[in-house]
């Protein structure tokens, strides 16, 4: 049995994590953790009475036959979490995005690579059956491809208020970008895994009361001329679908997200399929977890990817602030770091110098 610790008890935690923990075979919930004791208190309960902490040092200095830590918090609160649970070879699970900043999210990478631990992103989507048949179909459509993605999620609903300020927190500490277009940025790069060259972005903010942007669009171009569209729309009273297109010299490509009704054509020839509409995949998840934990290492979702989606979603963000076209070399520069081209060189950095490593 692979003994965790879950440290923040709040909305992903609850509806996700603790039950695919509670009813996998592979793994015990040893320990919650949550800054409001409340919320521990009820997860303990949950995890029939695993002990309950308020503070995550406590934790680590009082569990000392955990395996790895489970980490659903704010990409604000975790990279420093992150970082003493490798020194401490413990395995990690992480919700995404990687960190609420570019600086954070390389000083994370760099803990992976010194401790040489086992780090695996919350990217729950990529495990989608959908996923998989779109990189399938994507090769007969020819190259440079256009493809567009967009995702409303987050509805707005006055009834509960809860999710709404939930939501607004992640807008005004981070953004809608990092946290829904990580995912994007994530699964897109299965289907076309070639380093990004530029990024723009626009964003709109449809409320006042709102503390940042809930729209975004954003173009980001590849080193092999494809390119990516992203709509982003939260925090809207009605949702259209979300849905994926692409275009190739040779074909184009449709999905809608909530029907899971794709429908391909190539030349004369045109199809139809279906699969399971997008839906986090959470039992896929977690068996990629036990597996890397077993292993010693992660072979998907892993820190590069984290810092493949944080490194796109910032440069976004940096565009939308600026008003200019970013390339890897002006957010090197903005955020300090040497340019990209001796970053990509080099065996670790900002500019994804490593891809991903799928079994
Ligand atoms: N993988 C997915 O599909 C998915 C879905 C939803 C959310 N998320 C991600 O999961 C993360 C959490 O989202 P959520 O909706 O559960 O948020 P939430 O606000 O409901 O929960 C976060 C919890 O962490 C606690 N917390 C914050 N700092 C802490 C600290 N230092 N120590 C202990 N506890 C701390 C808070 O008190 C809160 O209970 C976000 O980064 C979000 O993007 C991922």
């Amino acid at each position: 049995m692979i003994s965790l610790a879950l440290i923040g008890c709040g909305d992903v935690a609850e509806t996700g994590h603790v039950p695919t923990i509670l009813g996998h075979d592979a793994f015990r919930l040893a320990a919650v953790c949550d800054v409001d004791r409340r919320r521990a208190e009820l997860f303990s309960a949950l995890a029939g009475g695993a002990p309950a902490y308020a503070d995550w040092r406590e934790l680590l200095a009082s569990e000392r036959q955990l395996d790895g830590l489970v980490l659903a918090l704010p990409p604000e609160a975790s990279p420093e979490i992150v970082v003493e649970a490798l020194r401490r070879k413990l395995a990690v699970l992480d919700e995404k995005p990687l960190a609420a900043s570019l600086s954070e999210g390389l000083h994370l990478q760099r803990a992976v690579e010194e401790y040489d631990g086992v780090y695996q992103i919350g990217f729950v989507l990529r495990y989608g059956d959908w996923v998989d048949r779109i990189r399938r179909e994507v090769a007969a459509l020819g190259q440079p491809l256009q493809i567009s993605v967009a995702v409303y999620d987050e509805r707005l609903n006055s009834h509960d208020p809860a999710h709404s300020a939930r939501i607004q927190s992640f807008i005004k500490n981070s953004s809608a970008m990092a946290h829904e277009g990580s995912h994007v940025i994530d699964y897109v790069g299965l289907w076309n895994d070639s380093p990004w060259t530029a990024a723009s972005a626009v964003t709109q903010q449809t409320s006042p009361a709102f503390p940042g942007p809930n729209i975004w669009n954003a173009r980001i171009d590849f080193e092999n001329r494809s390119t990516l569209s992203v709509k982003i729309g939260w925090l809207l009273p009605e949702l259209p679908h979300s849905t994926v297109t692409i275009v190739g010299p040779d074909g184009r490509l449709d999905f809608d997200c909530v029907t899971g009704i794709g429908h391909v054509e190539t030349g004369a020839v045109e199809r139809s399929f279906s699969a399971p509409p997008l839906a986090p995949q959470w039992q896929r998840q977690y068996q990629e977890f036990a597996a890397a934990v077993r292993r010693g290492r992660a072979r998907t979702a892993t820190v590069y990817d984290g810092l493949r989606a944080l490194e796109t979603t910032a440069a976004c963000e940096l565009s939308a602030k600026t008003g200019a076209t970013v390339t890897p070399d002006d957010l090197a520069a903005a955020w300090g770091l040497p340019p990209a081209a001796e970053v990509r060189a080099a065996t670790s950095g900002p500019v994804a110098a490593r891809t991903r490593v799928e079994t």
